[in-house]
């Protein structure tokens, strides 16, 4: 197809956007992308005119088109798209949210992405806050890496998604991969897709705040969670009896598995120390053989990093962290610090967490959908949260 009998019917539009539509650069884009014969691309794009979801987000990329911002776009081929179902590729706007996920902030280059366990976490332009949560109103993340096979694989599909070769369209470095990508949906879901059984069954057990741990996680905006496998409860279980119902000790435990108000992915985890949602020090090591965790006297290692949520991550260990200590007055001020953090969101240029960002421009900030720290430690201390205990309901 000759580049120049391509219309795109957007451009005829006088749209009121926040940021302006550069139509001569979107129109090079989608000439390139023709050009590099990705046309079931181009006609989803096409349709980004129609939904308020889709003038910003060429908005938002218009604004780079001097250069002065860098986007890695993950452009599905062809065969991609014919997998799509039609309740999405016929809603404009879910179309549209589906496609901002698919464009990272920053330059991502070949040789920034990491080799697994490790991961390459870049930030997306989704924010529609019907599908992210995160604290301070941050937009959604997106993990990849590079796989011993030899691919570069986005992580977290429901099929595999892989990288088939890049190119450059001026401020844009483009991904040629063989899989439209999935949103990240809830701990909900994500717990079911993992088969984190027994760790659902003690969430659910254990109360905070009026609710369980496990609906107040699902609800609230911003967490880590380190979620030991069915295997790792089972090894323990005789340790876990034996607590009984004694629910300041579950808290304590379960408490030490998660970093209340911060959605930490492995690349910033790797980097620092952190506090418990129990007030305990949370630590991290990698090395070649991969990624272990550190909480009192237990150590667990990551099985798999870096399961994004819609309102958090979640990365899956092989050992329960069974500490049993708190400190309330440290998981307040832990919390109360995630909390100022996430205030000042700033835009990544590049991977999150292995660069320094760029600019300190607040964020959106956006207060719709989930409620920012439902339960967890609002002004209180983790330990002092018992609302109503559920007497000798503990059995895994
Ligand atoms: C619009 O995009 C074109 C092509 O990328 C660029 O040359 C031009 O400077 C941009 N215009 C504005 C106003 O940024
Ligand atoms: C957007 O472009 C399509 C063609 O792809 C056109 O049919 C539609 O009318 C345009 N949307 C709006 C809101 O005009
Ligand atoms: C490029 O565009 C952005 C957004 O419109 C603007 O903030 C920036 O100052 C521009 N840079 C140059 C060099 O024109
Ligand atoms: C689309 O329809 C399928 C069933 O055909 C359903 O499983 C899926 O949840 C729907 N997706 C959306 C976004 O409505
Ligand atoms: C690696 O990626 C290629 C596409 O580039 C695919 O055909 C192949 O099946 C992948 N290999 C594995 C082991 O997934
Ligand atoms: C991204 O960075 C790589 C490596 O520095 C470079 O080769 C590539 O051209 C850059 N892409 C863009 C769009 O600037
Ligand atoms: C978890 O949250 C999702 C929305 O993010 C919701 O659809 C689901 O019903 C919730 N699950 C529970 C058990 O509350
Ligand atoms: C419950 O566990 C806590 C923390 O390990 C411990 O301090 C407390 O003594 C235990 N209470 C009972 C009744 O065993
Ligand atoms: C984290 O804590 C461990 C153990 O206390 C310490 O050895 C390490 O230096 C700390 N790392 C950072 C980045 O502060
Ligand atoms: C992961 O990162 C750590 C720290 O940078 C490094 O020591 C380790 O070798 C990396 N692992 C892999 C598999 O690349
Ligand atoms: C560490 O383990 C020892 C025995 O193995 C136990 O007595 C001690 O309480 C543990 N310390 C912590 C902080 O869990
Ligand atoms: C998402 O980002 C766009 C572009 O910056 C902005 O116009 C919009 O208000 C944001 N939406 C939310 C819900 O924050």
């Amino acid at each position: 197809m000759r580049l120049t009998s391509l219309t795109f019917p957007f451009l005829s539009l006088g749209l009121a956007t926040a940021q302006s539509i550069n139509t001569t650069y979107v129109a090079g884009l989608l000439s390139a992308l023709n050009g590099a014969g990705l046309t079931s691309l181009v006609s989803a794009a096409s349709s980004l005119n129609s939904s308020t979801v889709g003038q910003q987000l060429l908005g938002e990329l218009s604004a780079g088109s001097n250069g002065t911002t860098k986007f890695t776009i993950f452009a599905p081929n062809n065969g991609a798209f014919s997998g799509v179902p039609s309740n999405i590729s016929g809603n404009p706007s879910l179309l549209a949210d589906v496609l901002a996920y698919h464009i990272q902030t920053g330059n991502i280059s070949t040789n920034e992405i990491a080799s697994y366990p490790n991961t390459t976490i870049g930030r997306t332009l989704l924010n529609d806050s019907t599908y992210v949560q995160l604290e301070g109103g941050k937009n959604q993340v997106v993990a990849w890496s590079k796989q011993s096979n030899g691919n570069t694989t986005v992580l977290n599909q429901n099929t595999v998604v892989n990288v088939l070769s890049n190119t450059v369209y001026q401020n844009i470095q483009l991904y040629i991969i063989d899989g439209v990508l999935d949103i990240p949906g809830s701990l909900d879901a994500a717990m079911a897709a993992n088969n984190l059984n027994t760790l659902r069954t003690v969430l659910s057990t254990i109360t905070v705040g009026g609710g369980s741990l496990f609906t107040q996680l699902n609800s609230t905006r911003g967490f880590t969670l380190f979620a030991p496998t069915d295997a790792a409860f089972s090894a323990v279980q005789d340790q876990l009896t034996s607590l009984g119902s004694n629910m300041t000790a579950l808290q304590a435990v379960l408490g030490n598995h998660i970093i209340n108000g911060s959605t930490v992915y492995s690349p910033t985890l790797m980097t620092q120390n952190f506090t418990s949602g129990a007030g305990e020090s949370l630590s991290s090591h990698a090395n070649t053989s991969g990624v272990f965790i550190f909480s009192g006297n237990t150590t667990a290692e990551v099985s798999k990093p870096d399961v994004i949520l819609d309102n958090g991550v979640m990365h899956i260990i092989d050992h329960v962290l069974l500490n049993l200590q708190s400190d309330s007055s440290a998981a307040s001020s832990a919390y109360a610090s995630a909390t100022s953090a996430a205030a000042h969101t700033s835009t990544e240029q590049g991977p999150v967490g292995s660069t320094p960002s760029a600019t300190g421009s607040a964020g959106g900030g956006g207060n719709g959908g989930k409620s920012a720290a439902v339960g967890l430690g609002v002004g209180s201390g983790w330990g002092m949260i018992v609302v109503g205990l559920v007497a000798g309901a503990f059995i895994l």
